[in-house]
């Protein structure tokens, strides 16, 4: 009897744990979510551009600086622009069933999600530095854009530290490469 017992019990144990593994293992991936993912992908791209066309510009390239045009600032306003509108857009891209894990489709950390109030703060220090990033921009103030500039990328930087899987040249290219070589912003990853 108590070997039936015994017997039993490793059976709905082995189940038990069968059923857990395999729930682990193959997240099911939703048509829904494979297209979020692309979106908020294709929009942090976008932003990508939108800050590469803004250093040069704004004489900030730490390895070809070049003085600061004044006929630049049309198009430095309508990149800072694009980049709001991604960031905004991206914001709304974080659904739950686009939380896959590791070494799936998506780069993003499983933290955004069991964290969402710390991972909206970086959100919200994004905006902030646009906002001072636009101010600075409006008064034609290119040291003020500079440090506008600096935040923002930080922002950036530092949110990818915490809830991107990155490759070391991702964040040397990103982190780093987008930094001007003005004091106070030059920083290592
Ligand atoms: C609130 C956090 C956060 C902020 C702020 C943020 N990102 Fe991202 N970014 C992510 C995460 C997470 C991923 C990974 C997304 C994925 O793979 O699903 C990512 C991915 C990327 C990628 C790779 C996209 C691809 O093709 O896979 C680029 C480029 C990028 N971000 C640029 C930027 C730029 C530029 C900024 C600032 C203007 C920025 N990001 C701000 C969290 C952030």
């Amino acid at each position: 009897m108590d070997k039936v017992l015994i017997g039993l019990i490793t059976l709905i144990g082995g189940a038990f744990l069968m059923a857990t593994h395999a729930s682990a293992e193959s997240r099911f991936i939703t048509e829904e979510a494979v297209i979020t993912i692309e979106k908020r992908q294709a929009a942090m791209a976008r932003m990508l551009e939108a800050v590469e066309q803004v250093v040069p510009r704004l004489g900030a390239n730490r390895t070809a600086p070049v003085p600061m045009n004044p006929s630049h600032w049309p198009l430095i306003r309508k990149e800072i622009e694009t980049t709001r509108a991604f960031l905004a857009e991206s914001e709304a891209l974080w659904t739950p069933p686009t939380n896959l894990g590791y070494g799936s489709i998506t780069n993003a950390e499983p933290g955004i999600w069991s964290l969402p109030r710390a991972f909206e703060r970086r959100y919200s220090l994004a905006r902030t530095s646009l906002t001072s990033l636009e101010e600075a921009i409006d008064r034609e103030d290119a040291d003020a854009a500079k440090s506008g500039l600096c935040a923002l990328v930080r922002a950036c930087g530092e949110c990818h530290a915490a809830y991107r899987v990155v490759d070391t040249q991702s964040l040397i290219r990103e982190g780093v490469g987008w930094l001007g070589q003005y004091p106070g912003c030059v920083r290592s990853y």
